[in-house]
């Protein structure tokens, strides 16, 4: 049986940097461990800790997994100092997914910031590799300044134009500088005149507390109904696997009910945006 407090051995064969504060690593995992877009795993920096990642890699993707990450503490601060060559190790994959199948021929509607980049990423390429299964994506992203787009090369330049009759991808940031030509506001700004029929499409925020809160009411006001509205709660986590009560919701427990879960089913809860 497998045993799920273990980690397993993961080679870092690559560090990216994406924004001044903002890594990508592939790691080369040394055993199988496949995953669904959306769901998370445990990374383990020996010695010291483990934290919650989800995958920014396709997850058609074996032999190698991308963790996108955010220095903001004790783990993170130590995976950033890390390098090629060193080992982590990855519990996992845990909870539930974005469910693709069920959105087969919809238009589907993707708003995120941040680091919430990293599971939107997993899921537009998972998106992009059975695009024929679904009549359009569009991809609305903020970030605060020009220099705090992730995967600023893909977003602005490769992604739109891998079928410009589906994807349509709109950038934001906050404020602007000389070399930025684009929209200057917050993401919602760009969350309008989504050209989108509504009623045959689902809407998918991820990003930071705030921007999920005013990113999710944006898209009920444009109409989207609660339940076709899916988010990615980041709860305190600990065990990752329903035992130890850190990251319940109500009667939810977001390790194994989420983390991506429709809004209808958190809006009456406390604390949802913190
Ligand atoms: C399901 C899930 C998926 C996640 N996926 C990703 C991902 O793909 N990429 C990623 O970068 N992060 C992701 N996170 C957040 C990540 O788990 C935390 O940033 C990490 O646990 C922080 O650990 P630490 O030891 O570095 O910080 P700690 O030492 O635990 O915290 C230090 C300080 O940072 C604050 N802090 C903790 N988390 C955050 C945060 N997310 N943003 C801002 N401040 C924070 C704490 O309040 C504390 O003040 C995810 C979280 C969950 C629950
Ligand atoms: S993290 Fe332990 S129960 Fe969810």
């Amino acid at each position: 049986m497998k045993n799920v407090y273990r980690p397993i051995d993961a080679e870092i064969l690559e560090v990216i940097d994406e924004t001044p504060t903002i890594k990508t690593f592939v790691v080369e995992p040394k055993e199988d461990i496949g995953f669904a877009t959306g769901q998370f795993m445990e990374v383990t920096v020996p010695g010291l800790g483990e934290a919650p990642f989800t995958p920014s890699s396709s997850p058609n993707v074996k032999e190698k997994i991308d963790f996108t990450i955010m220095s903001v503490g004790k783990v993170t601060e130590e995976l950033h100092r890390m390098t090629k060559g060193q080992m982590v190790g990855v519990r996992g994959p845990m909870g539930k997914g974005y469910p693709l199948d069920a959105w087969k021929g919809k238009e589907i509607l993707i708003v995120g910031g941040g680091v919430g980049a990293a599971p939107l990423r997993s899921l537009f390429l998972a998106l992009v590799e059975r695009l024929d299964d679904f009549k359009k994506i569009l991809y609305c992203y903020g970030a605060r300044t020009p220099g705090d787009i992730v995967y600023k090369e893909q977003i602005l330049d490769k992604w739109q134009k891998i079928n410009p009759k589906k994807i349509e991808i709109r950038t934001t940031v906050d404020e602007g500088d000389s070399t930025w030509k684009g929209n200057v506001g917050v993401v919602t700004t760009v969350v309008k005149d989504l050209g989108i029929d509504i009623n045959n499409s689902v809407g998918v925020v991820c990003g930071p507390p705030i921007m999920m809160k005013f990113g999710t009411f944006a898209l009920v006001e444009q109409g989207y109904p609660d339940s076709a509205i899916h988010l990615s709660m980041e709860k305190n986590m600990s065990c990752g696997i329903g035992k130890c009560g850190h990251c319940m919701l109500g009667e939810y427990m977001v390790c194994q009910d989420g983390p991506v879960m429709t809004y209808d089913k958190v809006k009456d809860k406390p604390a949802i945006w913190d």
